[in-house]
């Protein structure tokens, strides 16, 4: 497969899947403690039980396929797909509670191609390591049915997580080492606007959003700006 690197010197598609080639194998252990034990139960429990799970599902970015076995668990018929053939390997190692999802690999480029009438997409920390989101978004929607669902998480702009992260980051280089090593190719966060009107603009008006953070407790979380935004997005539903 060949994945042609972004010209405007942002993300690049093939540093990006290159670099969770090497997180693959640990990839599904990382969900059993810490912030993403918190962000998998956040999805698990507030937002899932917003969606009507079941039919077709695809979760594009699956990487070892942590959303795709809840999205099985709770009833639905689920595609994985990620350009990291090391993910993919992963999940597909990995026994599922429900019917065992399909995994490919695939990257969101080739996605644009086909419109398959799913009813519903997961696209989980996926879009901010992405060149074209737009694009990316245009090419989810064409793949969901009318009516299709997509729930999409992506950084806050404003998280002050993610500034902490950041500095620290630069703070690190000038001694040599480079923290937050994610930062590199992870690019993208937007502002709750932002978002909504990006897969508005996409063809995928946002029908709820909530903020979630794994770090602050959750009595801060109306003051302090949350580090990830979900969005439940309806193809062709009135804005929220
Ligand atoms: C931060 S991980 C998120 C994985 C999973 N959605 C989760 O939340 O655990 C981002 C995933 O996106 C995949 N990815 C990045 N760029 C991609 C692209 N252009 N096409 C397909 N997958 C991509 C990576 O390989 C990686 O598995």
């Amino acid at each position: 497969m060949t994945i042609v690197p972004g010209a405007n010197g942002s993300a690049n598609p093939a540093a990006a899947i290159a670099y969770h080639d090497t997180l693959a194998e640990g990839w599904a252990r990382r969900y059993e403690s810490g912030g993403f034990k918190r962000r998998a139960e956040f999805f698990l429990h507030e937002v899932l039980p917003r969606a009507a799970v079941g039919g077709r599902w695809l979760d594009i970015g699956c990487g070892s396929g942590v959303f795709s076995r809840m999205l099985a668990a709770a009833g639905a018929k689920v595609t994985g797909v990620d350009g990291s053939a090391a993910m993919i390997e992963a999940a597909r190692a990995i026994p599922s509670s429900g019917a065992s999802p399909r995994y490919e690999v695939e990257t969101i480029e080739t996605l644009a191609r086909a419109g398959d009438g799913y009813d519903g997409a997961l696209f989980l920390s996926v879009l901010e390591y992405l060149d074209d989101p737009k694009g990316a978004l245009a090419a989810v929607a064409e793949r969901l049915r009318p009516d299709g669902l997509l729930i999409l998480s992506a950084p806050n702009r404003r998280s002050g997580l993610r500034l902490l992260q950041r500095s620290l980051r630069a703070l690190s280089s000038i001694f040599g080492s480079r923290a937050f090593p994610y930062l590199e190719t992870s690019k993208g966060a937007w502002s709750h606007g932002e978002l909504i009107a990006l897969a508005t603009g996409a063809g995928l008006p946002c029908e709820a959003a909530l903020g979630f953070d794994p770090v602050a407790p959750r009595s801060l979380w109306p003051v302090v700006s949350p580090s990830l935004w979900f969005l439940l997005c309806r193809k062709g539903a009135a804005a929220c």
